[in-house]
């Protein structure tokens, strides 16, 4: 059993805590959000792929401490850095990796790992982790302690693919580090790819998210053109995909959101024009069509309002089906559908928001988003529009097919339907 320290438990950090204590490991999970720690010690997890049972479960071994005093830090072998690493005014902000390695320097005995698993740009583990480290002791990485890599892909929602079967990138500053890091995650995870490089890894990681932005980006503009031709693009993509080889289907949408997408390409492009001068073009010309998105989806809208029916945004009732950014979660942060609900709040249309992920408590005390429920506050058919932005599983599509005046699909889930529009 070794003591193992998660800095931060997100939507990362709790999973990967609860990974390590039940391969038997004596666990920190140190987290500076009281309200966090306080649900955590309750045993009430706020993030969808850890269960209250889960969590009952670390508690019951006695080996789970969720904590934010520097004392339980003392005496780790093993520390992984799970913190956020947002935009701020559209840059890539590390300040909360650079607080948590500060707070791990002021802790770490000779021997022991350091590892992080945020998203970053290429470079950030040896030019911002290792020197930090190397300062608050005087020691020396590689040598006298140990720093690795591993990016997280975890995928909220997904019951295929989960924290412990997704194989996982692991990398060293020395071969003696990655020795390191592997040993502990191959006590966590299935599968370990192992990389040369530092760099190499927080480059793969970063480029998966990239290839993800530009390829929605490519099938959302495909989708406009597709309109304006009269033809259904998801049936076009869906021929496209009868090709068994050199193909792979996205979907187009109301736009990207969540943690990783919007932002990680950002980190990317924005280190390429930065530190080497260059423009990565398609990166921030897929960010923009995908950025445009939400106020498409609000103008498709409001021309169907006008065509249809005769009537105007201003004063229309209309209920958005999701709040979260993907279905199976209720992660909605950066959510494209919150983007066109407030477009469309702002155009002064009157906006329910349905959505049984979302915990009502994220939202604030907002009286129009109707969290944790599958059912909106009167008939679908008294509202003149519904926009599906998220096709969770608990969404009756039939039944609002059956009821609802007119339907805006921007998941391509309806069923078709004379009153069913597809994106
Ligand atoms: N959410 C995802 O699906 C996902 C997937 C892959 C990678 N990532 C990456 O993983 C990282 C974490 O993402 P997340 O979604 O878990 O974020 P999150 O906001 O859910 O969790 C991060 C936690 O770190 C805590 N924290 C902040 N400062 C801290 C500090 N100095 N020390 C310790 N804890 C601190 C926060 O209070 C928060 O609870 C990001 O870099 C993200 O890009 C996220």
């Amino acid at each position: 059993m070794q003591k193992i320290v998660v800095m931060g438990q997100g939507y990362v950090g709790l999973p990967l805590a609860m990974a390590a204590v039940e391969a038997g490991h004596g666990v920190v999970g140190f987290e500076p959000d009281e309200n966090r720690l306080v649900q955590l010690r309750a045993g009430t997890s706020y993030v969808e792929d850890v269960p209250d049972k889960v969590l009952a479960a670390a508690h019951a071994t006695g080996r789970y401490r969720p904590s934010r005093t520097q004392d339980a830090l003392v005496d780790f072998d093993v520390a992984v850095i799970t913190v956020p690493t947002p935009l701020k005014d559209r840059q890539p902000d590390l300040s909360y990796v650079d607080a948590a390695v500060r707070t791990l320097g002021d802790h770490l005995q000779a021997g022991a790992t350091v590892i992080l698993e945020s998203t970053t740009h290429p470079g950030t583990t040896r030019d911002v982790v290792v020197p930090i480290l190397e300062k608050a002791t005087g020691w020396v990485a590689g040598v006298d302690f140990f720093v690795g890599f591993s990016p997280e892909r975890i995928d909220p929602g997904n019951r295929v693919w989960t924290f412990e079967n997704t194989p996982k990138i692991v990398a060293g500053l020395t071969t003696p580090c990655r020795d390191r890091a592997e040993e502990f995650y191959r006590t966590v995870t299935k599968n370990v790819v192992l990389a040369d490089t530092l760099e190499e890894a927080e480059l793969a990681k970063v480029f998966e998210n990239t290839y993800r932005q530009v390829n929605i980006a490519l099938v959302n503009e495909l989708q406009r053109l597709a309109h304006k031709l009269g033809v259904d693009v998801w049936r076009t993509l869906g021929l496209a995909d009868s090709k068994p080889f050199g193909f792979t289907r996205f979907s187009p949408g109301p736009g990207v959101g969540g943690h990783c997408l919007p932002v990680d390409p950002v980190f990317l492009s924005h280190h390429t024009r930065t530190q080497h001068g260059e423009t990565f073009r398609i990166v921030e010309l897929a960010q923009d069509i995908n950025d445009s998105q939400p106020a498409y989806v609000v103008r498709r809208l409001q021309d169907t309002l006008n065509e249809r029916f005769h009537i105007g945004v201003y004063g229309a009732r209309i209920l958005a089906l999701g709040l979260a950014y993907k279905a199976g979660t209720g992660d909605h942060r950066e959510s494209p559908a919150a983007q066109v609900v407030s477009l469309l709040e702002g155009k002064g249309a009157l906006v329910d928001v349905l959505d049984p992920h979302v915990v009502p408590a994220t939202v604030g005390d907002s009286p129009k988003v109707f969290g944790a429920h599958t059912t909106p506050p009167m008939p679908y058919a008294d509202y003149d529009a519904v926009v599906l932005l998220t096709a969770h599983d608990e969404f009756d599509l039939q039944h609002i097919a059956a009821e609802a005046r007119y339907v805006l699909d921007t998941r391509g889930a309806m069923p078709v339907a004379p009153t069913i529009e597809r994106l």
